[in-house]
C-alpha cells in the first residue's frame, strides 16, 4: 500500500501530522510518500504542484491529504481540483455523523447521514471566461457523471436504510432535470426508495430534520455548500471528513479548509482528519478502523477536546490520545 502523504497549507500542516500518529498507531504496512504542494509553494517556487508530483501521486493507491489555500488568482489554479479531475475521484462522500455528547445547532443527536456529492462537473467544470464587464462559468451535467454519482448512491443506500434524497434546482436550473431524471431512473432500478427536494428548502429541511436523510445525492456546488452547513450540525468544521473516490483511487480529506485565522497556533481540531484515517482503512477493508470511533468517544468523555469544541487541549494532544488509545487496545 502506497500512500501519498499531502499536508498542504495553515492547518492541514498541523492535522495530517496528528492523523499520521493515528495511522501509525495501527502498525500496518505502509508506505507513506510526502509531497509538499499547495499555494505555499506555489508563493515560494511559482509551481503549486508539478507533472512528476502528479506522477507520483498516480503511483500511490490512495492520499491522505489535509488542506490548501486556493486563491482567486487568475494565475492559480487548485491542486485540489487538479487531482480529482486527473484522478477522476467522480464520488466526494462525506458522512454527518454525532459524536457523543457533541450537539450542534439543531440541538439534535439522532441523525447519521452522508452526502454524495458529484465531484467532477456541475459549476466546477473549469470552463470558464473572466472579463471585465462579463465573466460567466458553465455549468456542465452529463448523463454519464449522474450515472455514476447516482449508483455509487444507490449502492451505499443499500448497504444503509435503502433511502435516497436527490437534491436538485431543477425548477430554475433547467440542466438539473437531467441530473434528477438520471437520479430517479438509477433509484429505480436499484430498488431503492427514493424522494427528491430543491436544495433551497433541503438546506432548511437538514437543519431543522437531520434525521429525516440517509443518502443525499447532489451536484458539485450544492455538495460543497451543504457539507460546510451540515458541519454545524455536528458542531464543528473540524469534525467532518470525505472520502473522494474514483474506480482506481482514493484520496481523502477533512472538509475544512486551511483555516488562517487559526493557523499556526496548534489548536485546529484534527478529528476530521483522523476520521479521514478511518475512512481509509475502512476503504481498505480494516475491520480494526472502528477503534477510531472508539478511541475518540474516550477522549470526548475525557474533555481532550480542542478550543472550537470547548476544551483547551492541542492538536497535538488530541492525536496522541488517539493515538495511544488505540495502542492500548489493538
Ligand atoms: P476553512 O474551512 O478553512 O475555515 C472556516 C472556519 O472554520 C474558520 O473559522 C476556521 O478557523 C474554522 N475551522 C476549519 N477547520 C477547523 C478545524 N479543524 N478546527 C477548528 N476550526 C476549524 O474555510 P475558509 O476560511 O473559507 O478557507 C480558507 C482557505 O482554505 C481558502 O483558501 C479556501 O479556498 C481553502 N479551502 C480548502 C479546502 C481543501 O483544501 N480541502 C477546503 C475548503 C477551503
Ligand atoms: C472542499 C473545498 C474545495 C471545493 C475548494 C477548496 C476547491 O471547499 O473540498 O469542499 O470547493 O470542493
Ligand atoms: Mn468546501
Amino acid at each position: 500500500m502506497r500512500l501519498a502523504v499531502i499536508e498542504g497549507d495553515g492547518i492541514g500542516r498541523e492535522v495530517i501530522p496528528a492523523a499520521v500518529e493515528v495511522l501509525d498507531a495501527f502498525g500496518l504496512e505502509f508506505e507513506k510518500v510526502p509531497l509538499e504542494i499547495g499555494y505555499a509553494r506555489w508563493e515560494r517556487t511559482g509551481t503549486a504542484m508539478s507533472e512528476e508530483d502528479m506522477e507520483i501521486i498516480k503511483s500511490c493507491n490512495a492520499v491522505l491529504f489535509g488542506a490548501v489555500t486556493t486563491v482567486p488568482d487568475p494565475g492559480y489554479k487548485s491542486v485540489l481540483l487538479t487531482i480529482r479531475k486527473e484522478l477522476d475521484l467522480y464520488a466526494n462522500v462525506r458522512p454527518v455523523k454525532p459524536l457523543s455528547g457533541v450537539v450542534g445547532v439543531s440541538g439534535r443527536s439522532d441523525f447519521d447521514f452522508i452526502i454524495v456529492r458529484e465531484n467532477t462537473e456541475g459549476l466546477y467544470s473549469g470552463i470558464e471566461e473572466i472579463g471585465h464587464d462579463l465573466s460567466w462559468t458553465k455549468r456542465v451535467i452529463t448523463r454519464k457523471g449522474s450515472e455514476r454519482i447516482s449508483e455509487y448512491a444507490c449502492e451505499l443506500a443499500k448497504k444503509r436504510s435503502g433511502k435516497l434524497t436527490i437534491v436538485h434546482k431543477s425548477n430554475v436550473l433547467k440542466s438539473d432535470k437531467l441530473f434528477l431524471d438520471v437520479c430517479r431512473e438509477t433509484a429505480s432500478s436499484y430498488g431503492v426508495e427514493y424522494g427528491d427536494m430543491l436544495v433551497d428548502s433541503m438546506a432548511y429541511s437538514l437543519i431543522m430534520h437531520p434525521e429525516k436523510y440517509d443518502v443525499v445525492v447532489t451536484t458539485n456546488l450544492f455538495g460543497d455548500i451543504l457539507s460546510d452547513m451540515c458541519a454545524a450540525l455536528v458542531g464543528s468544521l473540524g469534525l467532518v471528513p470525505s472520502a473522494n473516490i474514483g474506480k482506481k483511487y482514493a484520496f481523502f480529506e477533512p472538509v475544512h479548509g486551511s483555516a488562517p485565522d487559526i493557523a499556526g497556533k496548534g489548536i485546529s481540531n484534527p478529528l476530521a482528519a483522523i476520521l479521514c484515517v478511518k475512512m481509509l482503512l475502512e476503504w481498505m477493508g480494516k475491520p480494526e478502523a472502528r477503534l477510531i470511533d472508539a478511541a475518540i468517544a474516550d477522549l470526548l468523555q475525557k474533555k481532550i477536546i480542542t478550543p472550537d469544541l470547548g476544551g483547551r487541549a492541542s492538536t497535538a494532544e488530541v492525536g496522541n490520545a488517539v493515538a495511544k488509545y488505540i495502542m492500548q487496545n489493538l
